[in-house]
């Protein structure tokens, strides 16, 4: 007897994968260092394209990390005691109204997952972060977007003005991702008015620690919307993107339905313990904050003696325009032969702009110099366009 042919792949991702799965994009990242170093044998590389922490993670992280190797043959507490425990005493909020996942992107497929289906509207602005977009096609939602302002920013009337009756979740990552901007106090007030209740706005704070300083920061801890979670994030001002963990608060109702889907052991051991790790750690995030701060404007201040108009930023990055998506592919291939990796934008719609994360002083002196030379055949080549 011959044995039965092998399977057809084709024809199952044709019947058995839903036509709004087999219509998403991979996510790309930003490129890993080690891919570069191999690509080109650099010895010197400086990856500025994924917004993490150029310092680190704490050395409180570390150590905690380390001891929770010797565990790793038990599970992760699925309750993450001791975690949840020390973000309430932060937040001063009781552990039902924390969600913790794989990252905050972990906990917005979560919420993907527990309150959209097919069809489901989900409100929010063009330009911001695709793994939400990709989330909720995921699962069938379809997005409805409106542009960003003339400077960049979530246009927040736009914005009240398109809620309907089918709009089941509006995302606002505050400060946005690529553009580096925020809505304001005010902005975030007026929104609200127009948000029905039984609505659930997604407030994604995932640079929040950077942007707590600037007095017209909408803090969503100091409000009290029964209808919002806040989702936040060590990946960025912490340092720990490597081991996925994020957070957020809602109301416990909301937090209850999103751990019946959640994965019992998410965030794992080791992850649950660095996090914990990290928070005791405040003079490392002070740190970053100044450090990052004073990097930022020294960044924008060369890009603007180069003739770049940088979006104002109150992030760990910094977004320019180039002109055109040749501009951008020009430049970020240029400054790969350097040695230094930033963001070009396409995926973002945004193909005539660049990303620059902010890194540590020794990373921006080698983007500054790499800079100095590309520069001279960059602008022979592209006429500067101000923003
Ligand atoms: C606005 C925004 N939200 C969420 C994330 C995802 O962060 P995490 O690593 O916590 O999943 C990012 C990462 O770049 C981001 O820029």
């Amino acid at each position: 007897m011959t044995k039965k042919t092998a399977g057809n792949p084709q024809a199952i991702s044709q019947t058995l994968v839903p036509e709004y799965i087999r219509n998403l994009k991979v996510y790309q990242a930003g490129k890993p260092i080690d891919e570069l170093t191999r690509e080109k044998g650099l010895t010197r590389v400086s990856k500025l394209a994924s917004n993490e922490n150029p310092l680190g993670p704490s050395p409180y992280a570390i150590r905690e990390m380390t001891n929770a190797l010797w565990d790793i043959h038990r599970y992760p507490d699925m309750h993450a005691y001791a975690l949840k425990t020390q973000l309430s005493e932060l937040y001063n909020l009781k552990p039902e109204n924390i969600a913790l996942g794989n990252g905050s992107e972990g906990i917005m497929a979560y919420i993907a997952r527990a309150f959209l289906s097919p069809g489901s509207e989900v409100l929010t602005s063009e330009n911001t972060f695709i793994g939400f977009y990709i989330l909720a096609r995921s699962v069938g939602a379809q997005l409805n977007l409106v542009p960003l302002t003339k400077d960049y920013r979530y246009d927040v009337e736009a914005l009240a003005k398109s809620i309907n009756e089918k709009t089941k979740i509006i995302y606002i990552a505050n400060p946005n991702n690529p553009t580096g901007t925020y809505i304001t106090k005010e902005e975030f007030d007026h929104l609200m008015e127009y948000v029905p209740d039984h609505v659930l706005v997604l407030l994604d704070e995932a640079y929040f620690e950077y942007a707590e300083e600037y007095p017209d920061y909408p803090n969503s801890m100091d409000y009290r919307y029964d209808n919002v979670i806040t989702l936040r994030t060590f990946s960025k001002a912490y340092g720990l993107s490597g081991i996925r963990v994020g957070y957020g608060f809602g109301h416990e109702d909301l937090i209850t339905n999103l751990n019946k889907v959640k994965l019992p052991f998410e965030p794992n051991l080791i992850a649950q313990r660095g996090a914990v790790g990290a928070l005791k750690d405040r003079p490392h995030l002070e740190r970053t904050i100044q450090t990052n701060t004073k990097l930022l404007k020294e960044c924008e201040n060369f890009l603007k003696a180069k003739d770049f108009e940088p979006i104002k930023s109150i992030t760990n990055f910094i977004t320019i325009k180039t002109g055109s998506e040749e501009a951008s592919n020009h430049l970020f291939q240029a400054l790969l032969d350097e040695g230094v990796i930033i963001r070009p934008l396409k995926a973002n719609e945004m193909a005539n702009f660049v990303r620059i994360s902010i890194g540590t002083e020794e990373e921006m002196d080698h983007f500054y110099e790499a800079m100095e030379k590309v520069l001279p055949t960059f602008n022979d080549k592209f006429a500067r366009v101000s923003l």
